[in-house]
């Protein structure tokens, strides 16, 4: 704790208003008469506005110092304001802007330089954006470009951004049904395979799911060229793949030569164990895009590729066809410099094994046989508690959502996942202490217990 903090980051809760205090309660009101009504949900029990975050803790408007189980979105892997990016951004030089693509700010090369080496590919290139979904954007034009194809496969429950290409490839009608006569219609959509429910728990229907797709087309007869697909699906609820499916399914792209995208921004930078969960789950990718953890708090994402992929854009003629005003942004470099250098010094994913095992074996030993519980999973410090109605499996619709909102009340703060809302999915900073996942298994087991 400095003297600017008033947590320290490895505190537990301390409620001692009922969240959403009146301070919060005062701004959302404030807040409803400004910002579009579509942006942030507000209700009588939602949201708490922060004003600090430290390690894995929050402050709120109303002093109430909670505990954050999502790191905003997986974005503080390293913890809020995490020293490491602190001290980047205070070592760094004074450039608070550049010209991303005219006059390169020099962090934008030291940064392309660690990505390069950070690939999984002898020789890596890579274009920088702000978020995820301008990096997924960047990936399925890469694909295209590369393959010739223009058809893209993605899969049921998966997220990959609003903008609309990369919403294109985002299955979920609630995100789509307002614009769907905008979005491209060549983007045919496999199952993600599910140990739950499937009838083969290896994933062998879904893969031929994918070969039927690859053989015949997108629906709207375009030739697939590209596949992208989450190793493990974030926000469709922590959706852990069988063992052999991405291998099976790498097998495919390269039998129909199609270009495989990994997107590991929920994934990567060592949250499930791993610098890139695939190289590990057997997905050999062609593109892989990162985000969230990658600028620790910095906005900042990269899509890379082998320079053989890569290579399929033209030189630039002096007026890039794929850019932004921010990309390259300095300040954002520097911080996803130090964060890559810390993911390796720091052994970041090691970190996020012993901490993601103890939070799941604490979980499941809490939660396994619960009423309404029908799994407890988790790769590393990407966890889900999926919920359902019946012995039919029929997911409980919303329950993740309701548990997420008894958490808040206990100082826990947490999020919904899965296409119904009834998975609650955790990912946490890896700078939990271990008193924060004790208390944090004994306060979500409570809550499931008397939150139906
Ligand atoms: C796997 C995955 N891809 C893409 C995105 C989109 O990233 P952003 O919200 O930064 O645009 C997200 C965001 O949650 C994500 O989880």
């Amino acid at each position: 704790m400095t003297e600017a903090t008033r947590v320290s980051g490895r505190e537990l809760p301390r409620i001692h208003v009922r969240p959403p205090g009146p301070a919060s309660a005062a701004m959302a009101k404030r807040l409803h008469e400004v910002e579009s009504r579509n942006v942030t949900f507000v209700s009588e029990h939602w949201p708490v506005f922060w004003t600090e975050a430290v390690g894995a803790n929050v402050l709120d408007a109303d002093g109430n110092v909670f505990v954050d189980l999502t790191s905003a979105f997986g974005v503080a892997l390293l913890g809020h304001a995490s020293p490491v990016v602190q001290e980047a951004l205070r070592g760094g030089s004074s450039l608070i802007h550049g010209m991303g693509d005219i006059h390169p700010p020099a962090p934008k090369l030291e940064l392309l330089e660690k990505l390069a080496a950070f690939g999984p590919w002898p020789e890596t290139k890579a274009i920088l954006s702000t978020g995820g979904s301008e990096a997924v954007e960047a990936a399925l034009k890469t694909g295209a470009l590369a393959s010739g194809r223009p058809g893209v496969l993605a899969f049921e429950g998966a997220y990959h951004g609003l903008t609309a290409g990369s919403l294109s490839a985002t299955p979920r009608p609630h995100f789509r049904a307002l614009f769907e006569d905008r979005l491209y219609g060549g983007v045919a959509f496999a199952p993600f395979p599910d140990h739950l429910r499937d009838p083969t728990p290896d994933g062998a229907d879904s893969l031929e799911a994918v070969r039927d797709a690859l053989k015949h087309g997108a629906p709207n007869g375009d030739p697939i060229g590209t596949i992208i697909i989450e190793p493990i699906q974030a926000r469709g609820g922590a959706r852990i793949p069988p063992e052999a499916f991405l291998a099976g399914l790498s097998s495919l792209a390269r039998e129909f030569d199609v270009l495989l995208i990994a997107d590991e921004i929920m994934t990567g930078m060592g949250r499930c164990g791993a610098p890139l969960v695939s190289s590990v789950l057997g997905l050999e990718p062609d593109i892989v895009v990162v985000g969230k953890a990658l600028g620790g708090g910095m906005p900042i994402s990269a899509c890379i590729a082998p320079s053989r992929v890569m290579d399929a854009w033209p030189v630039s003629d002096g007026e890039a066809i794929h850019t932004s005003t921010f990309l390259g942004h300095p300040l954002s470099c520097t911080a996803a410099a130090a964060v890559l250098d810390a993911i390796q010094s720091h052994d970041i994913p090691r970190r996020s094994r012993e901490v993601g095992d103890a939070l799941l074996g604490g979980l499941r030993s809490r939660l396994m046989d619960a009423p309404g519980v029908a799994d407890v999973r988790g790769v590393g410090l990407l966890l889900g508690i999926e919920f359902v109605e019946d012995e039919a499996l029929t997911p409980a619709r919303g329950r993740g959502a309701r548990v997420a909102e008894a958490a808040l009340l206990e100082g826990l703060i947490l999020l919904p996942g899965g296409d119904h809302g009834h998975v609650l999915e955790l990912t946490p900073p890896a700078t939990l202490t271990e008193q924060q996942v004790e208390h944090s298994v004994r306060v979500i087991g409570d809550i499931v217990g008397r939150t139906p």
